[in-house]
């Protein structure tokens, strides 16, 4: 609340599972609920299912406001993030990192260094076979790089550990913890 009225916040979620249904999925409905259940606005975007090229490092959205060159599904992405709140990064750990899906998503956000987003703060939603989450550093790793060079607040990072099977997640304490950060965004 503030001065009497909820703040309503748009939030953009990047997910990177290819795996329909999969746990991560799974964390981003809950998050979801948590987010809009306290008024929130959620975007969510599955990057698997989408066209997104790599960058090609042109440097054209330096020199044209912010406007990239390649005319795939990313746009919508960047315009939705330039209108954005907060953003989330949901992924299963693949070989140490974020997939490569959500990973492309990313460094097509290169075009907001040049024309700034107003997101405020930023979150992760892991999920990984390693029953040990020590397999999510390098994803971590690079969400505070990314705090650091954009100016982002870290929200909370949720980390499901010790997931193999399609839906093994269910019943499981961090869908609550994803729930409650997504209130919190
Ligand atoms: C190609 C591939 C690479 C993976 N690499 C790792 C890894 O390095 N560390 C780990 O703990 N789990 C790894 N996993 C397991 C997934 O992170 C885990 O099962 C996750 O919960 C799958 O999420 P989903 O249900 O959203 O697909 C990998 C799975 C796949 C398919």
């Amino acid at each position: 609340m503030n001065g009497g009225y909820t703040v309503r916040k748009n939030i953009v979620v990047l997910s990177g599972s290819p795996r329909k249904g999969g746990n991560t999925d799974m964390l981003c409905v809950a998050f979801t609920i948590g987010a809009e259940n306290a008024g929130n606005s959620v975007t969510l975007f599955r990057t698997a299912d989408m066209k997104i090229g790599g960058c090609l490092g042109c440097g054209h959205c330096f020199k044209e406001k912010g406007i990239c060159i390649q005319k795939d599904d990313m746009p919508p992405v960047l315009d939705a993030l330039r209108k954005a709140d907060a953003l989330v990064l949901a992924s299963p750990i693949y070989y140490w990192s974020v997939t490569a899906q959500l990973k492309l998503a990313i460094d097509r956000m290169y075009p907001l260094i040049s024309v700034k987003a107003m997101i405020k703060r930023v979150g992760m939603l892991l999920t990984c076979g390693n029953k040990n989450s020590d397999v999510n550093e390098g994803a971590v790793f690079m969400l505070n790089r990314l705090c650091r060079a954009y100016g982002w607040e870290n929200a909370g990072i949720v980390t499901a550990a010790g997931l193999h099977n399609i839906g093994e997640i269910a019943g499981r304490e961090e869908l609550e913890e994803a729930a409650m950060l997504g209130g919190k965004m």
